[in-house]
């Protein structure tokens, strides 16, 4: 089994950033000892130095392979720069046993919006072109708009070929960040999972800081949304290779699911006509 912890949009520096939660992590952690700690971007606030080096200060405490992203926050006032010196490349191809993960920088300094852009294209077909067991594409801003955050803004510029070019490329699963709100979506064969923040109170609705698990074993992959002292929950499970989905959660705002799914297991998810128990409880 391969087991990839996703942190996503830790904002240390930021007043909403809670050092309480980050240590708490940095334990669940080294209690999970997954095989790799995947970060997808806005390690920062503002881009400052000081803020670099205090995430350099947490981050050096995770003791499994790191790979990390920078996010919209991170290429403020430069701080692509200090990115650079402290983390090393912003775009890369690691190989985590089968599965392939490529990250990507899809921000741009001081702009919100995120662009991967058409110069990548090819880097991202050929880092594609093998293979591995799964395939997955790690950048910070969404691709696909997440619900339960309001009015849609700063998506990937030119998501729709990017998502086509994904899908073309025999991708299984799109991490992002950026929302502070976690959530998964199929689209065709490909997942698209959003992570919530870790360690910020800058949050949407009800959400909490939370984290994300994914999971590769014996051909099936799960994603768990795991809370800083909290339970885990299974939010995905899937099978990339016969596409049957197990089970996919629904944003809590919505009580009954606008699609159905494959029922050869119980999802737990009630059909649209079903009766609906206790959902938002
Ligand atoms: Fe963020
Ligand atoms: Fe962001």
């Amino acid at each position: 089994m391969v087991t990839i912890a996703q942190l996503s949009d830790p904002h240390v520096g930021s007043p909403h950033f809670v050092p309480n939660l980050m240590n708490r992590i940095l334990v669940e952690l080294d209690e999970l000892n997954p095989d790799a700690v995947l970060c997808t971007g806005d390690l920062t606030n503002e881009g400052f130095a000081g803020e670099y080096k205090a995430a350099v200060g947490y981050f050096s405490q995770i003791r499994q392979p790191f790979h990390v992203i920078p996010g919209n926050h991170d290429s403020r006032n430069v701080g692509y720069v200090h990115f650079e010196e402290l983390f090393g490349e912003r775009y890369w191809v690691r190989d985590i046993g089968p599965v392939r993960v490529l990250g990507a920088d899809s921000s741009e300094p001081d702009q919100n919006e995120g662009r991967i852009g058409r110069e990548r294209y090819d880097w991202i077909r050929e880092g594609f072109d093998c293979d591995a067991a799964l395939k997955v594409f790690a950048v910070h801003h969404h691709l696909i708009p997440i619900p339960g955050t309001g009015r849609e803004r700063s998506t990937i510029q030119d998501a729709g070929d990017l998502l086509e070019l994904l899908l073309a490329a025999g991708v299984d699963l799109v991490l992002t960040g950026h929302k502070h709100v976690p959530h998964v979506w199929r689209l065709e064969h490909m997942y698209i999972a959003n992570a919530g923040t870790c360690t910020s109170l800058k949050l949407r609705g009800h959400t909490k800081p939370c984290y994300s698990i994914i999971e590769y074993d014996q051909g099936q992959v799960r994603i768990h949304r795991k809370y800083p002292f909290g339970p885990s929950t299974l939010i995905a499970h899937w099978n990339p290779r016969t596409g049957e989905q197990y089970h996919r959660d629904f944003e809590p705002l919505f009580s009954a699911p606008v699609s159905p799914h494959p029922r050869e297991h119980d999802t737990g998810i009630p059909e649209p006509g079903e009766p609906v128990a206790d959902v938002h409880t």
